[in-house]
């Protein structure tokens, strides 16, 4: 699998799992599986109530000795309720992971009515220094706010993970995500489904013979994006990994350029609303 070279130096594959609504036995076996198929990559967060069976996945596969610690990215989000209270947080996070350190810890949301996202990334940013966490990331961050926690903390977020897909690409931000050195990860990589009948992204897959969840990925990753698509179902697993093999052209890129679409969840300028 194709890699981005993060600020920091690490290797990033392009394509990992996400992991938000697998619960229980099922996020167990999907972490398992993936990790079986060749994903290194896996995105979870506190928000997702599933943190404690995709480590248990992940432990498993180390004891089998399918992967070995150094060989994953394991991501993880500071929820907004835990803003100013990160290290604890973090804490709570990588016990129910149970893994000795975590490779990446986002701010989940900046949420600017709560004022606290600048402390937030600060702590964030200080956990490096005890061994426990590798990198300091943020998500749904936008222009302003990485500007203001650029200024006050002098610390380059290894990623931002935003809301991107075939029809809302977010040009402007990966511009600006570009000229600081930060990688652009794209959240509801597939529009959750949403736009598989899209003629152009139809006419793509049958060119290539691919299918659109292949096609849309692989544009995505064109486009300098990591991509965590999410599936409960280990026949899509497999499917989405192979987005790797397929070679877009310029033309197919145009033509997914001109996929017609919008943001599908909370804005990040007003989620998740008036704090108290
Ligand atoms: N930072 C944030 O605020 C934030 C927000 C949302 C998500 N995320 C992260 O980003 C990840 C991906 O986003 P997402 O889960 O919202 O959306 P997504 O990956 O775009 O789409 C997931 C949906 O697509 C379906 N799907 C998956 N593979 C498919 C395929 N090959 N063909 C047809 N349908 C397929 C899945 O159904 P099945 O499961 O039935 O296959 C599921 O309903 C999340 O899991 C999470 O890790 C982050």
């Amino acid at each position: 699998m194709r890699a981005a070279t993060l600020n920091d130096g690490t290797a990033l594959p392009l394509l990992g799992l996400g992991t938000y609504k697998l619960r229980g036995g099922e996020a167990e076996t999907i972490v398992r599986r993936a990790i079986e198929i060749g994903y290194r990559h896996i995105d979870t967060a506190s928000f997702y109530g599933n943190e404690e069976e995709v480590g248990r996945a992940i432990n498993a596969a180390m004891a089998a000795g399918d992967v070995s610690r150094e060989e994953l990215i394991v991501t993880t989000k500071l929820w907004n309720d835990d803003q100013g209270r990160a290290r604890q947080a973090f804490d709570e996070s990588r016990q129910r992971l149970g893994l000795e350190y975590l490779d990446i810890f986002l701010v989940h949301w900046p949420w600017p009515q709560k004022g606290l996202y600048t402390r937030a990334f600060a702590d964030i940013a200080r956990l490096r220094e005890s061994g426990a966490l590798r990198a300091a990331g943020v998500a749904n961050f936008y222009p302003e706010v990485l500007d203001v926690i650029l200024d006050a903390t002098g610390v380059t977020p290894v990623l931002n993970q935003v809301e991107l897909h075939a029809g809302f690409t977010q040009p402007e931000l990966r511009d600006y995500h570009r000229q600081h050195g930060i990688l652009t990860e794209a959240w509801a990589p597939l529009a959750r489904g949403g736009n598989f009948d899209a003629p152009h992204i139809v006419a793509v897959a049958e060119k290539h013979q691919k299918t659109p969840a292949q096609v849309v990925l692989a544009y995505l990753m064109e486009l300098g994006c990591s991509v965590i698509p999410k599936t409960a179902n280990p026949q899509r697993l497999v499917e989405n990994w192979g987005a790797g093999e397929v070679a877009l052209s310029s033309e197919d890129i145009e033509l997914l350029n001109s996929v017609e679409g919008n943001r599908m969840s909370g804005d990040p300028l007003t989620f998740p609303g008036d704090a108290d």
